[in-house]
């Protein structure tokens, strides 16, 4: 048997949308060596209270850390980590990472001074968004607007169903309705896996913002300082959890270099 040594991270979500980020850590370090968890019978989490989500995150954490043993844990759901990053990090001793609306670019980068915040209803009424607009964007107008019609159509587009552009063009007319905005902030992981259709549908053109190269970036500066351990002989594996395992679901993971799918 052949052991190699690789940095490994464990990369968590609620579904399917924690792939925008994987895609952009496989650019950055295509040698990671990835586990992938979906807490697919939980989804969508947009929709479920703090409280909820602050009671069952830790713990959820604590014990697949303790199932796959990484170098650092990438928390890739923007509603995860704007409601309970802090309970996260105290419940394991490792470094975690959260994805958090990518505000502060967005702003910076907007002409118009105009942005819109597409996230999911929890994140977009979250303090933590709150703090990021007061912080970075006092200077812009905001428009914000959460969907968990956006996180459905995207889990249908990867498990290979079709997608009613006419319901996608409904769920994101309310970000066109008033001030012009030129720039959209994705902040949502699911919706990056959507951006083709987005773009299609929308009545005018933006630029849309996520925050996947900057969480990549963040991660390979916290694995530089990290010694590569040896790996297990056993490929790289989505687990999900509550969830369905069937044959297009496999295949899609594999897409992202999960070559096992484990129902769990
Ligand atoms: N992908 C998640 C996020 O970034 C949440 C989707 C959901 O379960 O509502 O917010």
């Amino acid at each position: 048997m052949i052991l190699k040594a690789k940095h490994k991270a464990l990369v968590f979500d609620s579904g399917v949308g924690g792939l925008s980020v994987v895609r952009e850590l496989r650019r950055l370090m295509p040698d990671i060596y990835l586990s992938y968890v979906a807490d697919d019978g939980f989804r969508p989490y947009g929709n479920k209270t703090e409280a909820a989500l602050k009671a069952r995150l830790p713990g959820l954490i604590q014990t697949l850390v303790f199932a796959t043993q990484p170098d650092i844990v990438v928390i890739a759901c923007n509603t995860a980590s704007t409601t309970a990053l802090a309970e996260i990090r105290a419940a394991v001793k490792l470094p975690v990472i959260g994805v958090v609306p990518a505000i502060k670019p967005a702003a910076l980068s907007s002409s118009r001074k105009a942005i819109a915040v597409l996230g999911t209803p929890g994140t977009v009424k979250r303090k933590y968004v709150g703090k990021l607009i007061r912080d970075f964007a006092a200077n812009c107008q905001i428009v914000l607007h959460g969907s968990t019609g956006l996180v459905d159509m995207a889990e249908r587009k990867l498990a290979g169903l079709p997608i009613d552009l006419e319901a996608l063009r409904a769920e994101i007319q309310p970000l066109f309705a008033g001030v012009r905005i030129d720039t959209v902030v994705l902040a949502c992981t699911h919706f990056p896996l959507l951006l083709d259709e987005l773009k299609s549908v929308a009545p005018y053109d933006v630029s849309w913002v996520d925050s996947g190269s900057a969480i990549a970036k963040r991660a390979q500066s916290i694995l530089g300082d990290v010694r590569p351990g040896i790996i297990p002989d056993w490929p790289q594996t989505a687990l999900l959890v509550g969830g369905q395992d069937d044959e297009t679901r496999a295949e899609m993971f594999a897409a992202f270099g999960f070559a096992k799918t484990v129902s769990l």
